[in-house]
């Protein structure tokens, strides 16, 4: 039976009992309803749907059928001196199988524009160990990140809770698509300046979660030009890549350097993933690729604290080497979002909700704002509220993602099937149609 301890007499950490981990956001409240009332087709059709989730599993029959074929990728290669070898390997290099197998992986994702060595491929434990080492690497505790709105409600906890670092916020909004322009990035670094904080970098994600679109060239560009006239770092988190729905859809940063002929590469570094391209989150598999040589002797010093196992690395070593199947996944699994995208689009455009024009991702960026009485973040949660409990959705409110404009939702669609999308789509389709009659 559990202790149950009423009363805390001996202390925590400030760190432990600071209110930085982030995770008093709706983003976090959604799962627990989520998870106290879960739906099931069967037995529970009227529980909560998940769609807060950015999970990919629409190609999982791919893995698991390349799992079925190659039985001795699971057993460790073969015989029992290769177990041991596995066993006993903890060099925080990681295996260079492994990492060459990474690095390809990561050229095909961008059909080949971009070239990456294998010695310069960090592993981590996903891509939140990868964004709290680059982290803890770039910056002092008081020292700043720009990040620009809306983000990945994690970066809260990611960033900021271990390493004492500060997020000062680039605000977006729909009058450009959420694009990053060099002047809202000026005045993030000019209330950073005014409040005395140091800016140490600036970090994106491309293709950006929660919008679902890839960011231009021209203002990657942009924004590299900015880190090189402020002199800071530029971390591009690329762990949806693979989920742009057409490769050339899709440019990283990685092009833009090697088009400059890797001037001001020094300052880039790159996150990345199985998490979401592969679907892969629970084998916590991440690496942080930088161009510059300390960044990287530091980062792989630094990942003896996150790595991950070699048995895991062995795996993904036999699996991403294997051409055949990594080029039919690539392509079959941006076919099916590409799919299930049109299909969620469809659905919500026949009961009269826009999105963001998106190309990438596991989700959606929906814009509701014509329901709420006022523009207010408190209406955007009340709003959230009653499609939480009301229509059973839990979809993550644009303010837990610290957009500065009330009214739009991130909505996840590929943690499901088409079945359970299906359900969602009709009890939006009703609830629209009950908020337009209660209108009129
Ligand atoms: C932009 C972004 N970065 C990092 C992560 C964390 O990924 P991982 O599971 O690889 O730690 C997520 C997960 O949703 C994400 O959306």
């Amino acid at each position: 039976m559990a202790i149950e301890i009423e009363k805390t007499i001996v202390g925590l950490s400030k760190l432990a009992i600071s209110d930085t981990h982030g995770e008093d956001s709706p983003y976090f409240a959604g799962w627990k309803a989520y998870d106290e009332d879960t739906f099931d087709e069967v037995h529970n059709p009227c529980g909560v749907i998940q769609m807060g989730l950015a999970e990919n599993q629409v190609s999982f029959d791919l893995v698991e059928e390349y799992l079925e074929k190659h039985s001795e990728a699971i057993n460790y290669g073969s015989g029992i001196s290769s177990f041991r070898e596995n066993a006993l390997f903890q060099d925080y290099h990681g295996l260079f199988s492994f990492r060459k197998a990474m690095a390809n992986f990561m050229e095909k994702i961008r059909g080949g524009r971009a070239k990456f060595d294998p010695d310069r491929v960090v592993i981590t434990a996903g891509a939140t160990a990868a964004n709290e080492l680059l982290t803890f690497i770039l910056a002092d505790p008081g020292d700043a990140w720009l990040v620009p709105t809306p983000y990945y409600p994690g970066f809260d906890r990611d960033l900021r809770w271990r390493t004492g670092v500060k997020i000062i916020r680039v605000h977006c909004d729909s009058t450009n698509n959420f694009q990053v322009t060099p002047q809202a990035l000026e005045s993030a670094y000019e209330e950073a300046k005014s409040n005395k904080v140091k800016v140490r970098g600036i970090l994106i994600t491309n293709p950006s979660n929660p919008l679902g679109a890839t960011i231009q060239r021209s203002n990657l560009e942009e924004i590299l030009d900015f880190a090189v006239q402020k002199n800071i770092h530029l971390v591009s988190d690329e762990i949806y890549s693979g989920s742009a729905f057409c490769s050339t859809e899709f440019v990283s940063i990685a092009e833009v350097l090697e088009s400059k002929k890797h001037m001001d590469s020094e300052r880039v570094h790159i996150v990345y993933s199985l998490s979401k391209d592969l679907g892969l989150p629970g084998f916590r598999v991440g690496t942080i690729y930088s161009y510059n040589d300390k960044v990287v002797t530091t980062a792989r010093r630094m990942s003896s604290f996150t790595l991950i196992s070699s048995q895991t690395q062995q795996l993904l070593a036999s699996m991403l080497s294997d051409e055949e199947f990594t080029t039919n996944y690539i392509k079959t699994n941006r076919d099916r979002l590409k799919k299930r995208y049109g299909k969620i689009i469809d659905g919500l455009k026949g009961s009269g909700i826009e999105c963001l024009k998106g190309n990438a991702g596991l989700f959606c960026w929906m814009n509701l704002s014509q329901l709420l009485e006022k523009s207010t973040r408190e209406c955007e949660l009340e709003l959230w509220k009653s499609i939480l409990c009301e229509v059973k959705l839990n979809i993550s409110p644009g303010s837990s993602c610290h957009c500065s404009e009330p009214g739009w939702f991130r909505v996840c669609f590929a943690n499901m099937s088409e079945q359970t999308l299906e359900v969602a789509l009709t009890r939006l389709h009703n609830f629209m149609q009950r908020r337009t009659q209660k209108c009129n």
